[in-house]
């Protein structure tokens, strides 16, 4: 049988910035699979997922401009519209359908172990939307309605791609007939930059959702903004060691030599085999240097783009259109394998 041709789709919530643990877990990995398909065949679908958005208190004109703000961010990074499929969600209602299908076949035990739930809903479960708890299987519809095979995510993102997996197979098992409806998606992260961590505290996660904005680099900083987040990053004393296992019981200072070696595309030996013995006084500026000279270009490139909604707003209108046609034949096929008649 020949292999399945490369389907390779993935999402981002457009809420806040674009910050450099979405680009090194997720966007560049977009955009090399999207340069690899170029070559190769196949399709990638991007999108923006601003049906999500709605699990968490939002503010509607926020939602709209935030969506085309990280267009332009995501265009800015590399995503070329005339080589993948760009859109919003909203735009294709297959992707809401698709999820009330799957609502039958999901199981409360599943979403019910999803760690992100728990970390979102904390001690206000009874208080959290139903949107949250289903969120998964809405993301599981994002990728099983297109076929997908590849997904590129950050490690955060890895047990709701393992839910798209028990949901698909549960559902081929049971309404399948023999025939495979949706294709098990493989999750693809990044080695080194899979978890990105905040620069205030090397527990938690760098993320939009995080109080502090000095938490984070945003794509939309500019580079005195940069060159003063990696100052006033958290680390501790002590020199940096020669290789990564002394690194060890050091989260923050492991954060920033991950960081300085996802954006040199090296391993963390090799940068340690540069700044073995010296002091954050020195590893620092050389970070900050480096992010500002890779980042401030696609921050011009985003203003620039920024400006021309109507040029926005077409590529996804433009996108949508291509996403709707490449949805039809799986949506119809899940309506059919359920018994629902549809004229
Ligand atoms: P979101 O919007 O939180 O993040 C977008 C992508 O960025 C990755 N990411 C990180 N990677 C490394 N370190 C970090 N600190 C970090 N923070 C975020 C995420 O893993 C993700 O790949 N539920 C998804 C959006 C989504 C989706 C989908 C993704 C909706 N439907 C279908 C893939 C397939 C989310 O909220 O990602």
């Amino acid at each position: 049988m020949r292999p399945k041709p490369m389907r390779v789709v993935s999402g981002i919530q457009p809420t806040g910035n674009l910050h450099l643990g979405n680009y090194l877990g997720a966007i560049r990995n977009w955009v090399r699979m999207q340069d690899d398909i170029a070559s190769h065949g196949g399709d990638c679908l991007f999108f923006l997922a601003d049906m999500h958005a709605l699990s968490q208190p939002h503010i509607p004109a926020e939602l709209s401009a935030n969506t085309r703000e990280m267009t332009a961010a995501l265009i800015a990074c590399g995503v070329d519209p005339d080589r993948s499929i760009l859109f919003n969600q909203a735009q294709v209602p297959a992707h809401a359908e698709l999820q009330w299908l799957l609502s039958g076949t999901a199981r409360m035990g599943w979403l019910g172990r999803m760690t992100q739930f728990k970390d979102k809903s904390g001690k206000n479960r009874e208080g959290a939307s139903i949107a949250l708890f289903t969120y998964p299987v809405l993301q599981a519809a994002d990728v099983l309605l297109y076929q997908a095979t590849h997904v590129p995510v950050g490690e955060d993102q890895k047990q709701h791609l393992e839910l798209a997996r028990d949901i698909a197979q549960k559902f081929n098992n049971d309404f399948g007939n023999g025939i495979d409806i949706f294709t098990l998606p493989d999750p693809i992260i990044p080695t080194g930059a899979a978890r990105i961590m905040s620069l205030r505290d090397g527990s938690a996660k760098m993320s939009k959702s995080d109080p502090s904005d000095m938490s984070r680099i945003n794509l939309t900083d500019d580079a005195d903004t940069i060159m003063q987040k990696v100052k006033k990053a958290r680390t501790d004393a002590e020199p940096l060691p020669g290789e990564a296992a002394g690194l060890t019981g050091r989260p923050e200072a492991a954060n920033l030599v991950a960081i300085y070696a996802a954006m040199t595309g090296t391993g963390m030996d090799d940068v340690l085999r540069t700044f073995a013995g010296k002091g954050f006084g020195a590893f620092k500026p050389a970070l900050g240097e480096l992010l500002v000279e890779r980042l401030v270009p696609i921050n011009a490139r985003f203003v620039e783009l920024r400006q021309d909604r109507a040029a926005l707003d077409a590529i996804l209108r433009k996108g949508a259109e291509k996403a709707r046609t490449l949805a039809a034949p799986t949506l119809a096929a899940a309506y059919a394998a359920l018994g629902l008649v549809r004229g």
